[in-house]
């Protein structure tokens, strides 16, 4: 056996016995690389006469045949055994628990209308939705707005066409309106959701949240306003007592009206719901007016009952201690990290709506 035949069958038996993919190239590299095994042998054969140099030609280029042909299959057996183990190294274990891959926020606002919704659907409520682009009649007229409603100004009121038929509702309660109109008595609704008005500063946005409520059915009373209210406010403040009390006030869409302030004391700088001597209006509120029903095919002499409408992110102000409701719309991420809330968290009743 010549030398050169002894160095081949070394490296094909050094390949043989390899599955490393390092190891693979580094032989390549050795016999196939520029002042590799191969290129040398090539080069030894210049001082040779012609007839020698086709012979060993020959030789070199077989034996380079035959070792290409042991690198095919290695590198693709080295290759197959590298994407082995690291699929087995990345394998993911979907038992483990997820608390690992916690990512974003709930906006307090999701988080008080999760919570709202939570309250009221535990007495009978279920909630529905409109949309934010509404008529003039579901927003006003039906609603037993007048023509010449201050409410109706321009000032207020973002109009979406020259003729002022089409607004972006200025309150929740156009859901009254499509909830009656789309069904029978009794009703027991409640609609979360956005509302517009051409306002901006400290305590207003152009866009804010309201939550709407209705109730109707044949002896509903303001009694029963109240009590649902005041059950509302326990729940949602979670405190055990509360101080509130009904202003008279006017709506044209509900007779009598009110408003509904609650309770509260300032102590280090925080806000303490619930006692104290000042007030802070939350909550506008009244019996459904005759001809509200009236225009929503309920008959007025059957049926009654109450609607409310809440300031949802005045709420969440309160309860999370946030003091400019222009900091909810600006889309901070630093803001929404710290008053945000974890997606895994959801408010439930039994096991407690934000703790
Ligand atoms: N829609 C009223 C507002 O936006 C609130 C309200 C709702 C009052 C329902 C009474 C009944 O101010």
């Amino acid at each position: 056996m010549s030398d050169f035949e002894k160095k081949i069958l070394d490296y094909k038996n050094k390949l043989n016995t390899t599955k490393d993919l390092e190891e693979v190239e580094s032989i390549r590299a050795e016999i196939f690389g520029k002042n590799g095994f191969i290129n040398l042998e090539f080069k030894k054969m210049g001082l040779l006469s012609v007839e020698e140099k086709k012979n060993i030609a020959s030789n070199i280029n077989k034996a380079k045949q035959e070792l290409l042909e042991i690198f095919k299959i290695k590198s693709s057996e080295a290759l197959d055994k590298d994407l082995n183990e690291k699929i087995k190294k990345e394998k993911i274990d979907v038992t483990l628990p997820e608390h690992e891959f916690k990512v974003g926020k709930v906006h307090p606002v999701s988080q008080v209308i999760d919570e709202i919704s939570c309250i009221f659907s535990e007495i009978g409520f279920t909630v529905e939705e409109g949309p934010d682009v509404e008529s003039e009649y579901n927003n006003f007229t039906a609603l037993n707005t007048p023509e010449n409603h201050p409410a109706k100004d321009m000032h207020d009121t973002f109009y979406l066409d020259e003729n002022m038929k089409t607004l972006l509702r200025t309150h929740t309660s156009p859901v009254q309106v499509r909830t009656m109109l789309k069904g029978k008595p009794p009703f027991k609704i409640i609609a979360p959701g956005r509302t517009y008005r051409s306002d901006s500063d400290q305590t207003h946005t152009p866009m804010f949240h309201q939550l709407e409520g209705l109730h109707i059915d044949k002896d509903i009373t303001m009694g029963h306003l109240k009590g649902c209210l005041n059950y509302f406010i326990k729940e949602f403040f979670e405190v055990e007592k509360i101080k509130m009390r009904f202003r008279p006030s006017h709506f044209p869409f509900t007779e009598p009206s009110a408003e509904v302030d609650i309770g509260y004391r300032v102590e280090k700088n925080k806000i303490i719901i619930g006692e104290g001597d000042q007030w802070l209006e939350i909550l506008g509120c009244g019996m459904v007016h005759p001809n509200v029903l009236k225009n929503c095919k309920v008959d007025p002499k059957k049926y009654q009952g109450f609607a409310f409408g809440i300031g949802i992110d005045r709420l969440a102000m309160l309860k999370y201690g946030i003091n400019d409701l222009r900091s909810f719309f600006d889309c901070d991420y630093r803001w929404l990290n710290h008053y945000g809330f974890d997606p895994l968290d959801v408010p439930t009743n039994y096991r407690g709506l934000s703790k």
